[in-house]
């Protein structure tokens, strides 16, 4: 009972739910958005029991673990930037890592690239990161105690909670994928039968491993019965996770990567994400143009944007990889306002670019991940994306421990000298090494202005992430859009190579497009394009705005 009253409480108070319309939900006090309702109202009642933005940030990701089994997770990783009211911001990478036996060719067989083993094996799990993660942040910064985090996913896991239609849909299309692994069928299917909306899912073994885990702490997941149980799934399917793989595992503080785009502080991620390099890049190179002048959506506009994300992911590719293992990565000349500039004069106003398929090409990369922003009533602010890489990652359940392992080692590049036009890299700064964090494209980010933040942010969406941070960031800063009109702008991106401008459906007029192919792009329609869940805060501090993407189903903004 009292379970249940923690979980309706903020209903029960002045809480807004997002309206119709391009009109962000509007608070004064806080703001939890996820990309799942009953998750973002686990995160705003650890605030009404006097938590911090950190610990309604950790109980929000451990509820979507449970309501959002294609991304929420504990058996994944990923990053998160804090910034306090008072005191400097950090950042907590819990990146997956490679195993100890992992090596730069692990998914080759017999000399030969092996796409199962990269993407859909038990190799292709890296040792996961989440919780190690959130405890350590909550340690550093939480106030309430860690069980009290835990518990409301803990209580849905056991009790049960109800199939959306978005869960349902998004189950029925991943089933067919999870037949190889019966605990994976058990948990996410009525003895193999599809669930429906408004079906109860119980999630008992889930509930144990989130118990064993708000009792001791991350010691209930890398070492113990989970670990037992974990290490038990890796022998029999030929993975190389082992119980001192995920004893050795830590979560690590780094500094956050700072820049300024038109005098507003950009605090964001750095390495072993290549998100906030990407989108750093990507600003500095537009702050000189005038875009508001161009005009949002014209082809002038997407043109620019174009060829900065060209740029900058010529430059991901290059030379990011694992800080701790590149030890020769230019990340601060990258992000430097006189590289950008050097850049900017390479592009030509009504030229496209031509990125060269003869050195590089890029796999497919899945869209499933995860973000979340939340501001407390003292302004401590926490942007945390994290992700399984696929949705449901390697669709493999840890049986008798109810969670989805990542199929991150897919994020490494396939193996060494492997680059080739079919879609494979093999440069070095991101092959799999022991121990190693595959490189990513995640990119919490937080916007600071006299002192207070401004906007928080986040996405999935692989390597459109930063293009779509960016343009977001954008929207608000030069377009004047409110949160909500910015997340619901139609979005562009360009990777280099593939050498495709790639824009969403129905996004853009066909003038428009016929122009920009009339530049030398290649434009290709996709259907959508992220997931960014934001807060803003008004220029006083008073007020804040939540906005959730309506490309994804069960997203809410939920303020006080
Ligand atoms: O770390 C990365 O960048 C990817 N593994 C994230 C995957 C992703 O965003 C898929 N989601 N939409």
């Amino acid at each position: 009972m009292k379970r249940l009253a923690l979980l309706l409480l903020p209903l029960l108070t002045s809480t807004c739910l997002a309206e119709a319309g391009s009109v962000p939900v509007r608070a004064r006090n806080s703001m939890v958005v996820s990309q799942n309702a009953i998750a973002s109202q686990v995160g705003a009642s650890m605030l009404i029991a006097e938590g911090n933005a950190m610990d309604a940030a950790v109980a929000t990701a451990f509820a979507l673990a449970v309501v959002m089994p294609s991304a929420g997770n504990i058996g994944g990783g990923g990053f998160l930037v804090y910034r306090p009211a008072r005191g400097e911001p950090v950042a907590y990478d819990f990146r997956e890592t490679a195993p100890a036996r992992a090596s730069p060719t692990m998914f080759l067989r017999e000399g030969k690239y092996d796409r199962v083993r990269h993407h859909d094996s038990h190799l292709a799990v890296g040792v996961p990161g989440t919780v190690a993660g959130l405890h350590r942040a909550w340690s550093e910064h939480g106030n309430l105690p860690w069980e009290s985090l835990v518990e409301p996913a803990i209580a849905i896991a056991r009790e049960g909670f109800m199939v959306t239609d978005g869960l349902a849909r998004s189950l029925q299309k991943v089933l067919p994928e999870m037949q190889a692994h019966p605990a994976s069928l058990a948990q996410f299917s009525r003895g193999g039968d599809p669930y429906e909306m408004g079906d109860l899912l119980i999630q008992t073994d889930l509930a144990d491993t989130l118990e064993r885990i708000a009792e001791k702490g991350a010691q209930g997941f890398y070492e113990g019965t989970t670990a037992r149980l974990i290490e038990k799934e890796m022998e029999r399917g030929g993975g190389l996770i082992t119980r001192e793989d995920l004893k050795a595992y830590r979560a690590l503080r780094r500094t956050p990567l700072r820049g300024e785009y038109r005098g507003i502080e950009v605090l964001t991620m750095p390495p072993p994400t290549s998100g906030g390099v990407v989108l750093l890049e990507v600003l500095n190179v537009l702050e000189e143009f005038d875009l508001p002048g161009m005009g949002f959506g014209s082809a002038a506009y997407l043109h620019h944007l174009a060829e900065a994300m060209r740029r900058a992911f010529a430059d991901r590719a290059r030379y990011l990889g694992d800080p701790d293992f590149v030890k020769d990565m230019p990340v601060l000349r990258l992000v430097s306002k006189e590289y950008a500039a050097t850049l900017r004069d390479t592009i030509r106003p009504r030229r496209a670019s031509v990125s060269n398929p003869s050195t590089f090409e890029w796999p497919a990369e899945s869209a499933e991940t995860t973000h979340l922003s939340v501001v407390d009533s003292e302004r401590n602010a926490v942007s945390l994306t994290y992700t399984l890489e696929a949705g449901y990652g390697s669709k493999i359940v840890v049986p008798g421990a109810g969670f989805l392992l990542n199929n991150e080692m897919g994020d490494f590049n396939a193996g060494p000298g492997l680059t080739n036009a079919e879609g494979l890299i093999g440069t070095e700064p991101n092959l799999a090494a022991p121990r190693k964090r595959m490189l990513s494209s995640m990119t919490p980010t937080i916007l600071v202005r006299d002192g207070r933040p401004l906007l928080l942010l986040g996405s999935p969406g692989a390597r459109t992430i930063p293009s779509t941070v960016a343009q977001t960031i954008m929207n608000v800063v030069d377009f004047k859009m409110n949160v909500q009109e910015a997340i619901d702008a139609p979005r562009v991106h360009h990777q280099w190579l593939p050498d495709l401008l790639r824009y969403e459906r129905n996004g853009f007029s066909p003038d428009t497009l016929d122009i920009l192919r009339e530049w030398g792009h290649a434009v290709d329609e996709v259907d959508s394009m992220g997931a960014v869940e934001a807060v803003a805060v008004s220029d006083d501090g008073g007020w804040l705005e939540g906005g959730s993407d309506r490309r994804r189903p069960d997203g809410a903004a939920i303020g006080r």
